[in-house]
């Protein structure tokens, strides 16, 4: 009887092993970055001729979001309406309401169900002349109404030569940190996007990124930690592997639907 209770036990962890070891596999957020370059009609069709497939890579392992310009946003919900696919916006306005032309607030994406936005992108930051004092009030009114970040950091050239990167990430995240830390209960990202690699083809080393994403997860333990810049279908085979990154921010091969699921497939192989 004595040895039963010994046995039983080890036998049914033997069998439930599979499971056991599914569960605790390494979840995955992608998200796809559409920036201006999927103009309304070719992200329509992109959504019609793909999202389906797309849907069938979603699962515990794995979550996806499109974050195509506000026009295409409601077109493109609806078109994700019966799969798991998630639409993110690109940005918001820091302020609540107001005499504030062009911008979008972030009461008005939560009334649409666009429940995903990114903010701080290095492209918003130079050419909106954005701070990041904007930054951390958009990032209060995402959180106001409920809607997840993706709040982007990262280095300028001139700082990654000069070794200021966690001198540079310190101070933007100075601003983000103390509001993140009042809502611990609530699901946010940060990504990681040295400037000088958006777009360009260059990457840091998987060992510069190691270290600095073992150093983020010091400083943002339950938030979630993404890469960006560059991500492509061959380098996923090892940015994948680093240790606290949890997904990846991708602009240009997001938008070709086959290098997007060859890093889908390449994440979520065994
Ligand atoms: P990229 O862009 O993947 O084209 O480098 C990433 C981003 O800007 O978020």
């Amino acid at each position: 009887m004595k040895q039963f209770k010994i046995i039983i036990p080890i036998i049914l962890s033997y069998l439930f092993s599979p499971f056991i070891h599914t569960n605790t596999m390494k979840h995955y957020t992608i998200i796809g970055n559409w920036k201006m370059t999927m103009y309304h009609k070719k992200a329509i069709t992109f959504a019609q001729n793909h999202f389906a497939k797309l849907h069938t890579y979603c699962s515990e392992r794995l979550t996806i979001g499109i974050c195509p310009s506000y026009e295409t946003i409601s077109a493109l919900q609806k078109l994700a309406q019966s799969t798991n696919i998630q639409i993110g916006a690109q940005n918001c306005s820091q302020h609540y309401s107001g005499a504030y032309t062009s911008q979008i607030s972030a009461k008005s994406l939560s009334e649409i169900q666009c429940n995903l936005c990114i903010i701080g992108h290095s492209e918003v930051r130079t050419y909106l002349h954005e701070t990041d004092e904007i930054i951390s009030q958009k990032l209060k009114q995402l959180l106001l109404h409920n809607i997840t970040p993706i709040i982007c950091i990262g280095e300028s050239l001139e700082e990654y030569k000069q070794n200021k990167i966690k001198e540079k990430i310190e101070t933007q995240l100075k601003y983000i940190l103390p509001i993140i830390k009042k809502h611990q209960n609530k699901t946010i990202y940060i990504a990681y996007e040295p400037i000088w690699a958006i777009g360009t083809s260059i990457t840091p080393t998987i060992q510069e990124l190691e270290d600095i994403f073992s150093w983020l997860r010091t400083k943002c333990s339950d938030i979630k930690l993404l890469y960006g810049g560059s991500v492509n279908d061959t380098n996923i085979n090892e940015l994948k592997n680093i240790t606290n990154c949890d997904g990846f921010l991708i602009g240009g091969a997001s938008t070709d639907f086959q290098k997007l699921q060859n890093i889908v497939l390449s994440i979520i192989e065994e």
